[in-house]
């Protein structure tokens, strides 16, 4: 057989030459709507501390509203509001100061899912956090297990905090797009 001048190559359609590289198939799922109400059970310092600063800028105040603090999380989260309930999944993961007024934050955070149907399924939150705002509203930029492909929404509302202990209950509220 003779071989296949560059000329005709170059007719070759864009997409022919895709597929070459990628392979590509259709789908005819559904996504599915799964609203989720969780609780982070947050520990901001004391000796079982949940979140930690990690690090921040030199010479500046390592404070939640100063640009540059960084800190290392792993929240419990619970299904109820209630601390001693038991636990469904760990928020993993960093916040960061981000504006430099102090205003934002960075929030990265796995959502572990350790129990239930959802176990071993991750949800990724990543976006900004305007931290004076009574509901936060941060994207999830995908998951993994169960989540796979999926789209949320978050809404996170510190429902208390509890400066004798340390302790801040985060609502988070989730509408989740998933298959
Ligand atoms: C999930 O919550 C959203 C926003 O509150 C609402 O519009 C939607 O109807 C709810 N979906 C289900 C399945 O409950
Ligand atoms: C910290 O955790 C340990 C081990 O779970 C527990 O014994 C201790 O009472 C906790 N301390 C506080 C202040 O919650
Ligand atoms: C949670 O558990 C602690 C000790 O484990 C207890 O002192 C406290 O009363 C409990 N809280 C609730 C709301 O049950
Ligand atoms: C969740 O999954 C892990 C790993 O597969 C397993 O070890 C654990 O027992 C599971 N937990 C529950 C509550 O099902
Ligand atoms: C979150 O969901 C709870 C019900 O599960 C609801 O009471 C609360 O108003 C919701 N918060 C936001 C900010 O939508």
């Amino acid at each position: 057989m003779a071989p296949k001048s560059i000329a005709t190559l170059t007719k070759l359609p864009f997409l022919v030459l895709l597929v070459i590289f990628a392979s590509s198939q259709a789908y005819d799922y559904q996504f599915i709507e799964t609203n989720m109400t969780l609780y982070f059970q947050e520990y901001y310092a004391g000796p079982n501390a949940t979140v930690n600063t990690l690090t921040g800028i030199p010479g500046n105040d390592w404070a939640f509203d100063s640009f540059g603090t960084t800190y290392v999380v792993d929240d419990p989260i619970t299904q109820s509001l209630d601390k001693n309930s038991s636990e469904i999944a760990r928020g993993q993961g960093i916040y960061m100061t981000s504006s430099l007024d102090g205003a934002n934050m960075q929030v990265l955070i796995s959502i572990v899912f350790t129990s239930n149907e959802y176990n071993g399924s991750t949800l990724e939150i990543q976006g900004r956090s305007l931290q004076a705002a009574n509901v936060r509203e941060v994207s999830v930029v995908g998951g993994t297990g169960i989540f796979k492909f999926a789209r949320v929404i978050a809404k996170l509302e510190t429902l208390n905090v509890d400066t004798s202990t340390f302790y801040a209950l985060v609502q988070c509220n989730l509408t989740v797009l998933h298959y």
